[in-house]
Order: structure tokens, then C-alpha cells, then sequence
């Protein structure tokens, strides 16, 4: 298709233009680039494809900042400047709740945007790989590469292909710099690079967390239970990075990749670092969730807080309470706070990081949330007047709606990372909640994803 105007930004992060009756979704272009798109999928009522040649850029673009631009999956949306970023996800935010919510709407608070715009993410994972992704030019250059092995990011939708990285602009250093010590490290010394088609291999993945106290945990994740080169490497590393406090390996012999099932085993330091937040400790073992941007978990956390409006008095309950962040984080301002998650493990993170801090008014429970809350569960810990929920992407699931409509809190703040399934929940509340207040947070520059806080106020 030649010569087409990219017009619009889809909610998965491509742009769109229009042909005929066709939407054409396309990657690494922006509103007012015009260009030739290769189809690369069509559907009924819809195509999918990639820009070969530009008649004209747009004039809201800018320069990428990140040499893997265009092929890594990440920060697809760097050639828009910030600012229009914010203001397509505050258009998102606006365009789910009005088209899907279909509920009455106060005016929308302006998006929250991130003060760090790049090393913004405190946890990365990066795979190891024999299988090098190639790049179009270095396919067509004609030239033998010898060297297929990698560390770096799987590239979107094949799972056996990695990029290798040079510099990943979404952790702060040393993140970077840990990374290419290892990869250079395993290439001198002949480690072989993980077969992600014939599951062999000795390097498997590396996992880097970094806190804003300063703590940094590394993860490296082994297939062969080789002590010899396991402690070469873990003691190298410990000698060439003394900032790392919590120095960790694991030997994952199965199928896949997540080590939540693994056996987490400590090297040199402390099995955990610490996160903090208005002087409140947040102890993150390996397994543990924490939110990926904590600068922006901190906003978000204060905007849920501030809906809430909490007197001292109020029975909250925390739904999707992870590891129990934001109980903890309210716990102060209530009387008393019940936090619900499936994981477990997160449970057992959120009794901790409530002991941690000398916070005693806190309960914590693990369960599927449709199954644990339900009517017994009210009558049994009280009906509370406050419910904080911050669901996965899928939202929430029917019989938890109608749990919450039985309890009939005074008020619900709804924490979302999806606002089109939170708007959908919106309108089943809508019998009894008004929706009050909206305010959007970016907790993730450069991607389509956007965060949004709705409070509802029980109707009278
Ligand atoms: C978006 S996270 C919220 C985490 C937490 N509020 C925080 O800020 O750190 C959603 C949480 O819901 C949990 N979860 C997902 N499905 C669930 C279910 N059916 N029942 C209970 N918890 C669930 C996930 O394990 C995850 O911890």
C-alpha cells in the first residue's frame, strides 16, 4: 500500500491509518508520517503491517534515543516526544471511560507524567541465547557472523530469538554495565549460551533488581548444575561489583523460565534488598512483585490514598493486595486494613513488610479473589467502608463485582493498569457508585501503557 497517512495511535501501542475500509495497524511510525506499508496480516476488517519506505515524516516526531530502536519490543513509542505521549494516554484513559464506561464522568485530571523519562525501571530480565536475532542490514550485508551467542531481550512474539543488547536505557547504571561483564565473562571462558529450541546450555537468564536505596540484586539463573563454573563466575562477579548486596543464583532445569517455583540460592550478601517509601520499608525477596517504577508507585500510591480520604476510622479492604504495599502504605490513616492476593508467597512479603514497620492493624489473606471474597467472608471480618482495588489487566472478575456491590463500601478507588476492562467494570458498578474523581498516572515512558485511579462514591 503506497503513500499512506498514519493517522491515530491504537491502544496496543501501533499506530493506524486507514485504507479503504480497513484499519492498518503498523509499528514505529506516528501520526502524520507518510509511508509505504507491506501487509503483513489481513483480517475481515483489519490489517497488520510494517512501514518500508517514508514519503515524509511527521513533525511531532523525534530523534530515537536507543540504538536498538525498531527491533527491540521496548520503548516503542521513543520517536514521540514526551509530552504527546501523555496526552494520547490521557486520550486513551478518556476514550475507554466514555465508549466502553458509558457512566457519568467528572472532569478527567490531567495525567501524572513521569519526572524520569529513561532508567525508570528498577527490575530487568534478560535472556541468554545461541541464537543471535539478526538484523535486516546484517541479513543483507552478505557477511558470515561467527559469534550467535547473546544476552539481551527475546524479540516480540518468537521465542527463540534474543537481541543482543549494547545499552538498555530503562535501568540505571550498573545495569548495564553487570550485564556486559557477564556476557564477556561466559564468552572468554567458553560458557555456553542457553538453546532455547533444544533446551541445553549453561546460561539460562540474569535478573537485575535495582532500589532507590541504593540496594541491587542480581539474579543468574543456570541450566547445568556446574559448580565449577557457577562459583568462577558468581565470584568474579562478586570481586568486579561490590555494590551488589544481594549476589543470587538459581539452577532451573525445567522447561521454562520462571524461577517463582525455584529454589533461590544466596552467593554473597543478603537474600533480599529493601524499598522504600515515606520512611516505611518494602522488603523484596527474588519472587517478590514490586511495582516496576517505584518514583511513579509512589504517586500512584499517594493519588489511591488521597481518594480514599481516610479519617482514622475506616475499615479498608485491599483487593489484589500483591505484596501488600499499599495496605501497609495506608494502614496508618484507618482503623484497619485487609489485604487479599493469590501468590502466597506475597502474602507472606506483605506480613513481613507489616511487621517490618511496626504496623499492626493489618490482615492479610491468600486466595482467588472470587472464591475467599464473598458474603461469609463480610460477615466475618466486617463490612468495609472503604475498598482500594488494583486488579490485573483482565480486571475484575463478575461474582467479585457483586461481592463488592453486596458489601456496599462508602467508597471504591479503583487502581487500573487497563483502562478499557476497568471502564467495563465501571458501568456494572454504575447500579450503585458514582464515579467521582479520575486521575491518570504514566508509570511506563515510551510504551502504550498507562495507569488510572477512579474513585466511586457509594450513590445516596
Ligand atoms: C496490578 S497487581 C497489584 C499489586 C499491588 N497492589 C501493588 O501495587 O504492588 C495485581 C495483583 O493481583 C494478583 N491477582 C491476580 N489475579 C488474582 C485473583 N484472581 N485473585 C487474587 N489475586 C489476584 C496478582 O498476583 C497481583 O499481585
Amino acid at each position: 500500500m503506497e503513500q499512506i497517512a498514519i493517522t491515530g495511535i491504537a491502544a496496543e501501542g501501533k499506530a493506524i491509518a486507514k485504507y479503504n475500509d480497513w484499519v492498518v495497524f503498523v509499528p514505529f511510525v506516528v501520526p502524520g508520517d507518510v509511508v509505504d506499508i507491506q501487509l503483513t496480516r489481513r483480517k475481515n476488517s483489519y490489517a497488520e503491517g510494517r512501514a518500508v519506505h517514508f514519503h515524509k515524516y511527521s513533525e511531532v516526531r523525534t530523534e530515537p534515543f536507543c540504538e536498538h530502536y525498531g527491533t527491540c519490543g521496548g520503548c516503542k513509542w521513543q520517536i514521540l516526544p514526551y509530552p504527546e505521549q501523555i496526552r494520547y494516554k490521557q486520550q486513551q484513559v478518556t476514550d475507554n471511560l466514555t465508549r466502553i464506561g458509558k457512566v457519568e464522568l467528572p472532569p478527567i485530571a490531567p495525567i501524572i507524567g513521569s519526572k524520569k523519562t529513561e532508567f525508570y525501571r528498577n527490575k530487568l530480565e534478560y535472556t541468554f541465547s545461541n541464537r543471535r536475532w539478526m538484523t535486516q542490514e546484517e541479513l543483507q550485508s552478505g557477511e558470515t557472523f561467527d559469534d550467535m551467542n547473546v544476552l539481551g531481550f527475546h524479540i516480540p512474539n518468537m521465542f527463540d530469538k534474543v537481541m543482543d543488547i549494547k545499552q538498555c536505557r530503562l535501568q540505571a547504571d550498573p545495569s548495564n554495565a553487570i550485564r556486559l561483564e557477564i556476557k564477556n565473562f561466559c564468552l572468554k571462558n567458553g560458557f555456553s549460551f542457553f538453546d532455547l529450541r533444544n533446551s541445553s546450555g549453561l546460561m539460562r537468564n540474569i535478573i537485575i533488581r535495582t532500589s532507590t536505596t541504593g540496594e541491587i540484586m542480581l539474579i543468574v539463573v543456570f541450566f547445568e548444575n556446574d559448580m565449577e563454573k557457577i562459583t568462577a563466575l558468581m565470584q568474579h562477579l562478586a570481586d568486579k561489583f561490590p555494590a551488589i548486596t544481594s549476589l543470587l543464583y538459581c539452577i532451573n532445569q525445567k522447561a521454562n523460565d520462571t524461577i517463582t517455583d525455584q529454589e533461590i540460592l544466596v552467593f554473597k550478601g543478603n537474600a533480599h534488598i529493601f524499598e522504600e517509601m515515606e520512611g516505611l520499608k518494602f522488603k523484596i525477596g527474588p519472587k517478590s512483585f514490586y511495582q516496576t517504577n517505584s518514583e511513579q508507585a509512589y504517586e500512584l500510591y499517594k493519588v489511591a490514598r488521597d481518594f480514599a480520604g481516610l479519617t482514622g476510622e475506616e475499615l479498608v479492604y485491599d483487593l489484589y493486595t500483591g505484596t501488600g504495599t499499599i495496605a501497609n502504605f495506608v494502614a496508618r490513616r484507618c482503623k484497619q486494613v485487609i489485604g487479599i492476593e493469590y501468590v502466597t508467597e506475597a502474602i507472606e512479603d506483605a506480613k513481613v513488610n507489616a511487621s517490618l514497620n511496626g504496623i499492626d492493624n493489618t490482615l492479610f489473606f491468600a486466595g482467588d479473589m472470587k472464591d475467599l471474597l464473598n458474603t461469609q467472608f463480610i460477615a466475618e471480618y466486617g463490612r468495609p467502608d472503604v475498598i482500594i482495588s488494583d486488579p490485573p489487566r483482565a480486571g475484575m472478575h463478575d461474582d467479585v463485582l457483586d461481592t463488592i456491590l453486596f458489601a456496599e463500601p462508602q467508597k471504591i478507588v479503583y487502581v487500573s493498569c487497563n483502562p478499557a476492562t476497568q471502564a467495563r467494570d465501571l458501568s456494572r458498578l454504575d447500579v450503585k457508585y458514582k464515579v467521582t474523581r479520575v486521575q491518570p498516572v504514566d508509570m511506563f515512558p515510551h510504551t502504550q501503557h498507562v495507569e488510572n485511579v477512579v474513585l466511586l462514591e457509594l450513590k445516596v
